[in-house]
């Protein structure tokens, strides 16, 4: 049986204008007190760490998910060790995001993150060793935070930046979608290799549909046009990629400025997944199945090239179990 996950809230931390050093740092999770880090002047690099030890409430949830998933198999839900793969996160401390990290961590990949502010990893995932887990500072808007090195030795690329959709504090300091969803997916997009093996990019639903009622009201500030042109761009990139645009996100961490969202979730009841193409379905989906979509899209070789919406509803889902998921891809395709 499917459990109730347990509430994970990211903290309210203000978005200050800030500038960024042109070369990125690479930011290793050692012990340290919370929130403090100091210069490591032999490595040239910043260090941080947490007290939580790596029960970080992220890391909780997955394992919650992993291990209540009663109709995945025993060998799918502890995920085999996939130490040949670097998975770099971009957007690691959001709702869905944190939740792909968790379920990198948990699966033993090692994953690499992007981060405007790199302490938010500690609060997050904890004390975790440099090989399992590696940060660099950087913003998306900013070109000359994506240096070359930051991609060295990925192999795959998961992005799930965003804003809200309406003004809020977090478009503080010009974090529009315009400037999100738009320039900063267009600036990662022209720096990544072309060697890598997969690029994820969570987008949304509707799209393709943004001057239509009810999407224009959600559009009223670009959110979906710019979605649309961040798809595009990584769609005729050459790259290797597959969108996942999720319906209305429910589940913790709640950070959705949409009130309506917080009020209508229901934690970890969801995990039942609906997958479809062309934009034309329209629900919710819990933050743990995009998350999942994701990670098992690196995988997945009948996603790549591809774009599907994910919407999940109460019942049992595949949980972690990839033929299960191969399964729902292919049928998405075949309709
Ligand atoms: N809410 C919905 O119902 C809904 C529906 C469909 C699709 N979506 C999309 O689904 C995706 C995931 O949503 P979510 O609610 O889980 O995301 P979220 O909590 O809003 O997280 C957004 C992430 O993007 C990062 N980010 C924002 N601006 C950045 C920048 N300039 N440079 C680097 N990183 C930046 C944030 O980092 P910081 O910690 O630095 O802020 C955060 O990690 C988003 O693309 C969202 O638009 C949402």
């Amino acid at each position: 049986m499917a459990s109730r996950l347990s509430l994970i809230s990211i903290p309210n931390l203000p978005t200050p204008a800030r500038t960024f050093p042109k070369h990125p740092q690479q930011i290793p999770l050692f012990s340290l007190p919370p929130h403090s880090f100091h210069v490591n002047p032999s490595f040239n690099s910043r260090t941080i760490s947490s007290s939580n030890g790596g029960s970080s409430p992220a890391l909780h949830a997955v394992q919650e998910e992993v291990t209540t998933s009663s109709d995945s198999t025993s060998d799918s839900k502890t995920a085999p060790s996939s130490s040949s793969k670097v998975v770099l996160v971009i957007g690691g401390t959001g709702g869905v995001g944190q939740l792909v990290v968790a379920s990198l961590l948990n699966r033993n990949i090692k994953a690499r993150l992007l981060l405007r502010d790199p302490e938010k990893a500690t609060t997050l995932f904890g004390e975790q060793d440099e090989e399992k887990l590696q940060v660099f500072k950087g913003d998306t808007r900013n070109a000359d935070d994506l240096d070359p090195s930051i991609f060295e030795g990925v192999t795959h690329v998961i992005c799930c930046t965003g804003t809200t959709a309406f003004p809020s504090k977090r478009w503080e300091g010009d974090n529009t979608p315009e400037r999100v969803d738009w320039e900063g997916v267009r600036n990662l997009v022209s720096v990544l290799p072309s060697s890598l093996q997969r690029v994820v990019l969570v987008s949304s639903v509707g799209v393709t549909k943004f001057n239509e009622l009810p999407w224009s009201i959600m559009n009223l500030f670009g959110v979906l046009k710019y979605k649309k042109m961040g798809e595009d761009i990584l769609r005729n990139s050459g790259l290797s990629f597959t969108i996942i645009r999720p319906g209305r996100l429910t589940d913790g961490p709640y950070t959705s400025y949409d009130l309506n969202t917080l009020l209508k979730a229901t934690a970890g009841q969801r995990r039942a997944v609906l997958i479809g193409q062309g934009d034309k379905l329209v629900g919710e989906v819990s933050r743990l199945v995009v998350a999942e979509a994701c990670i098992q899209a690196l995988d997945i070789e009948c996603t790549e090239g591809k774009t599907f919406e994910v919407n999940s509803v109460e019942g049992e889902g595949p949980g972690s179990d990839q033929q299960k998921w191969r399964e729902l891809f292919k049928a998405a395709q075949a309709q």
